[in-house]
């Protein structure tokens, strides 16, 4: 089966042609320079580039995979969760496409894309597996019993983690999206150098809170600029990139452990951080569990991952009727 996928729910314009568990093509437009200055996403703005983006990334995924049109068998877009002017610009197209060319629209859930990414990385991987998703909208722990079944174990009680390393750098004036440049710059520092607070690791719960630490982290700043002391930057920011990375390892391994699951998937933007990675493969490795994290152009937002989730709903005989319109809050489970 060869699947259109187009991706719209935030700032990236993702198209993709995707043949079964091959990806033929993949395109991602980004717009980091249009949402820079304003240290985030502006909704608006992310639509209107979309509208400008979408075509013309269609024809060239096209050509891209040497398919046409005619030749595709659905049309796969994400529905939600996002921003409901970006996810229309998408679902617009999709349904155009679908009713021209006489095919089946598959509405996809892009948290469930997320996890798809990993399907499509290591093909024969099956559920069960806990999962945790981790991007600049969501933080959350969920458990695949089977294809097609989530269920949402914990999730962040306030900021996603994408959120607390998009603020905290542009508190300490780091470029944006954040955490990449976090990222970036806590390779050369000391992961032990301040300890930042790890909020509801101990607790039984699989829920995540980092509105405490970002407060927190800002106060030590602040502080510390009162006094005029300089800090080391990358220090500081291996510190609070380990006070994130830590409690999602261990929350997440142990999910794997009281599910009796042996595979773990890491998936969403975040899951593109290296010291994540790094620690989630070492610690999984450790407990024997088959750890399961796609490259970082599949981690972020994109085609692929909503194509792939449209093949594996569209074998279930799933189709979306064409008066169907997005939703913002689209819950996964
Ligand atoms: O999944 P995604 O591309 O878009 C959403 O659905 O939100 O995730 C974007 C988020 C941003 O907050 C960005 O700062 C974060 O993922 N991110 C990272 C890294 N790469 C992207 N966070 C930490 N380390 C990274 N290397
Ligand atoms: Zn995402």
């Amino acid at each position: 089966m060869i699947v259109l996928g187009i991706e719209t729910s935030c700032d990236e314009t993702g198209v993709a042609v995707v043949e079964d568990g091959r990806i033929r093509s993949s395109l991602i437009g980004q717009q980091i320079e249009l949402h820079a200055r304003y240290g985030g996403v502006v909704p608006e703005l992310a639509s209107r580039a979309h509208l400008r983006t979408l075509n013309p990334a269609i024809g060239q995924a096209l050509d891209h995979a040497g398919v046409s049109a005619r030749e595709l068998d659905a049309i796969a877009v994400t529905v939600g969760p996002g921003f409901i002017g970006s996810l229309l610009v998408g679902v617009s197209a999709a349904k155009a496409l679908a009713l021209v060319f006489g095919i089946p629209l598959i509405g996809v859930n892009h948290l469930e894309g997320h996890v798809e990414a990993a399907f499509l990385d290591r093909p024969g991987l099956e559920p069960p597996l806990v999962g945790l998703i981790v991007s600049g909208g969501h933080t959350m722990i969920v458990w695949l019993p089977e294809h097609g079944r989530f269920e949402i174990l914990g999730a962040t009680i306030d900021d996603a983690a994408g959120e607390a390393f998009d603020k905290i750098a542009r508190f300490v004036g780091l470029g944006y999206p954040g955490g990449p440049e976090i990222d970036r710059l806590a390779r050369d520092g000391n992961p032990a150098a301040h300890r930042f607070p790890r909020a509801l690791m101990a607790e039984p719960s699989y829920d995540f809170s980092l509105s405490g630490l970002k407060t927190a982290v800002i106060r030590w700043v602040r502080e510390r600029r009162a006094r005029g002391e300089e800090f080391d930057l990358p220090d500081f920011a291996a510190s609070f990139q380990e006070a994130i990375v830590e409690v999602q390892v261990a929350k997440t391994l142990r999910a794997a452990e009281e599910k009796g699951a042996s595979s773990v998937v890491v998936a969403g933007g975040v899951a593109a951080n290296s010291r994540l990675r790094a620690l989630m493969l070492e610690e999984g490795g450790r407990r024997g569990l088959d750890v399961v994290i796609p490259p970082v152009e599949l981690c972020t937002d994109n085609g692929a991952m909503i194509a792939a989730a449209g093949i594996r709903r569209l074998a279930r005989g799933e189709r979306t009727p064409l008066d169907a319109g997005p939703d913002p809050n689209l819950a996964l489970a």
